[in-house]
């Protein structure tokens, strides 16, 4: 599971890499929620091919926004203990391509400065 969250305080959104004792956190930091279905899936939910060692994200079915301000920032992709990650700024294409070593328990995730954290499944 990607624990990502968000400081209201100044802004800043954090990529979990070890859990701890988050009560020192809790005043500022909110977690979001991983989403998988709705409306807003088709340009959200993040759609995975697998070609051997290579994995490829998309986001989504239909493409996402890539404008100034509605963008996907980042994709994510969690396999076993590995995590690979790729950001994008506005005009990119919200696609990546990762050399990993096992696709075993693949998830992707991607996050839309809009509408928060996808989940491939
Ligand atoms: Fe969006």
């Amino acid at each position: 599971m990607a624990k990502i969250l968000k400081c209201d305080d100044c802004g800043s959104i954090i990529k979990v890499l070890v859990e701890g004792d988050e009560k020192a956190c809790s005043e500022h930091m909110f977690e979001f929620p991983v989403q998988t279905e709705g409306e807003k899936a088709p340009k959200h939910k993040p759609v995975v091919e697998i070609d051997g060692d290579k994995v490829t994200v998309k986001v989504g079915e239909a493409a996402h926004p890539m404008d100034d301000d509605h963008y996907i920032q980042f994709v994510l992709i969690n396999t076993g203990c590995e995590k690979y990650i790729k950001e994008f700024k506005p005009g990119d294409v919200a696609e990546a391509t990762f050399t990993v070593n096992s696709t075993d328990d693949l998830v992707a995730y991607a996050f839309c400065n809009l509408h928060g954290l996808w989940s491939s499944e």
